[in-house]
């Protein structure tokens, strides 16, 4: 039997691309990654600064810039291809939707040719419809296809959540579920500390926990990806980690339950919408989903969102 390389395509090599190259080779979790991008140039400059820095890091891997033939016999790919919202317009995630779609259009096609029959993690934005707008174009089996989508957002909350309670944020399980953007919600009901439930937490501790303001942590929590791009013009660590995680998980066969972007299919009442929900992944991709009990009201603005991430889908069946 021979020995094979994980291989990695990225398509784009910009902020997202490049961190995510980073992220991947610091963890050792891929032998060879391929850049795609219509910048030619920047594809090979990305691929050579990562492969300076291969000198350094623990592990080896090959980086290189190549096109779609390179997918031919890749395990995964990663499309970090799109816009960043341009805060100054006050654009959304979601209003970046027809920009990203022209850039789609011919990127599904490319894959389509490529002969890639891997795994598909969309991060462009808007990250949910994307991904199934891609999943829909190339009729992509929808285990083999998910966004890392609220994987960073659940990072930011745990941070908001860790500063105002006072504790490390990875002693925390909290998610932000639905859409990466603006109509996510925070399933509070479920939200952990040291595995002790919060709402448990609060009645105990009403002087500490009790005080927490639930309300402007979810915000923080969702304005976290905002504050990032004012600041710097683009968000990129926390998303190339987020994307490592991910594949981790997928590579190392896991079976690890991260909240990812995935076709529901009756779960949560939902029919037929990409949603980010807690999901169980390995090496076959999406191996399961994790229905949590959401209460009343969490349910019904996480259908608000699915709405909202549906329309907009249906949007750009059209474009
Ligand atoms: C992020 O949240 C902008 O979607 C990007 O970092």
């Amino acid at each position: 039997m021979e020995l094979q390389n994980r291989k990695i395509v990225i398509i784009g090599a910009g902020h997202v691309g490049s961190h995510a190259g980073y992220a991947l080779i610091s963890q050792g979790l891929a032998e060879e990654i391929v850049y795609i991008d219509t910048d030619k140039k920047k594809a090979q400059a990305q691929a050579l600064d990562l492969s300076d820095a291969v000198n350094y890091l623990p592990g080896r891997a090959v980086i290189r810039s190549g096109d779609y033939s390179d997918a031919a016999d890749a395990q995964l790919m990663i499309v970090a291809a799109g816009p960043l919202p341009d805060m100054s317009k006050g654009q959304t995630r979601m209003d970046t939707l027809r920009q990203t779609i022209e850039i789609m259009k011919d990127v599904t096609e490319a894959i389509q040719m490529s002969g890639f029959a891997g795994i598909i993690l969309n991060i462009s934005n808007p990250a949910d419809v994307i991904t199934h707008y891609i999943q829909h174009q190339l009729n992509w089996p929808p285990r083999r296809i998910l966004s890392t989508s609220t994987t960073l957002d659940s990072a930011r909350l745990r941070r908001a959540l860790a500063e105002a309670a006072g504790v490390d944020q990875k002693s925390i399980s909290a998610y932000a579920l639905g859409e990466h953007g603006e109509s996510q919600i925070v399933a509070w009901s479920v939200v952990t500390i040291g595995g002790k439930p919060l709402a448990q937490l609060q009645k105990e501790r009403p002087d500490t926990y009790g005080k927490l303001d639930l309300q402007a942590i979810a915000d923080a929590g969702r304005a976290g990806g905002w504050v990032i791009l004012g600041g710097k013009g683009s968000t990129e660590f926390g998303i190339g980690a987020s994307i490592a995680e991910v594949v981790r998980a997928i590579f190392r066969d896991e079976n690890r339950i991260l909240p990812v972007s995935v076709l529901l299919d009756g779960q949560y009442g939902q029919h037929g919408v990409y949603a980010s929900v807690p999901a169980l992944l390995n090496r076959h991709g999406v191996a399961d989903i994790i229905e949590l009990n959401l209460t009343p009201g969490e349910q019904a603005r996480f259908s608000a969102s699915c709405r909202t991430m549906d329309e907009n889908y249906q949007l750009s069946l059209t474009l």
